[in-house]
């Protein structure tokens, strides 16, 4: 059920906001108030390192490169506990794509996120996120 609160900004702020509201595409306001309000109570959840999250981790890499599948591999092994799925991507000769889905703790998640992208030879890695808990 949806409830009203009024708002008070300055006028020059709430002249950016509204611009921000017409380039964004949103029919309103409070759609876009929403929006906003949802992705700042997922930062915020995401500084909290027991919060329970899932997520995907996304890695680019060339498999040329030495030891890095073995070690990519023996990392998803250690943290079989973490990891829902992965899919592995051949993009081309040597490039590689792999989607690993996880469910954990925010700190177990980004540790193993840290450790599989800054493996030497992964070229781009991202981490998206968003708390289990309904929002
Ligand atoms: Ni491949």
């Amino acid at each position: 059920m949806l409830k009203r609160f009024s708002v008070s900004m300055e006028g020059s702020l709430l002249r950016k906001f509204d611009q921000l509201v017409t380039l964004q595409g949103y029919e309103n306001r409070s759609e876009a108030v929403r929006d906003l309000v949802r992705e700042a109570i997922v930062q915020q959840s995401y500084e909290d390192g027991e919060q329970m999250i899932a997520g995907s981790i996304l890695l680019f890499y060339n498999h040329h490169r030495r030891n890095l599948l073995e070690e990519m591999t023996e990392i998803q092994h250690e943290r079989h506990d973490l990891i829902l799925a992965t899919t592995h991507f051949h993009i081309n000769q040597g490039s590689c794509l792999e989607l690993i889905v996880v469910k954990g703790k925010v700190k177990d998640i980004r540790e193993l996120s840290h450790r599989l992208t800054s493996l030497k030879g992964v070229d781009y890695g991202n981490f998206t996120v968003a708390p289990v808990e309904q929002i």
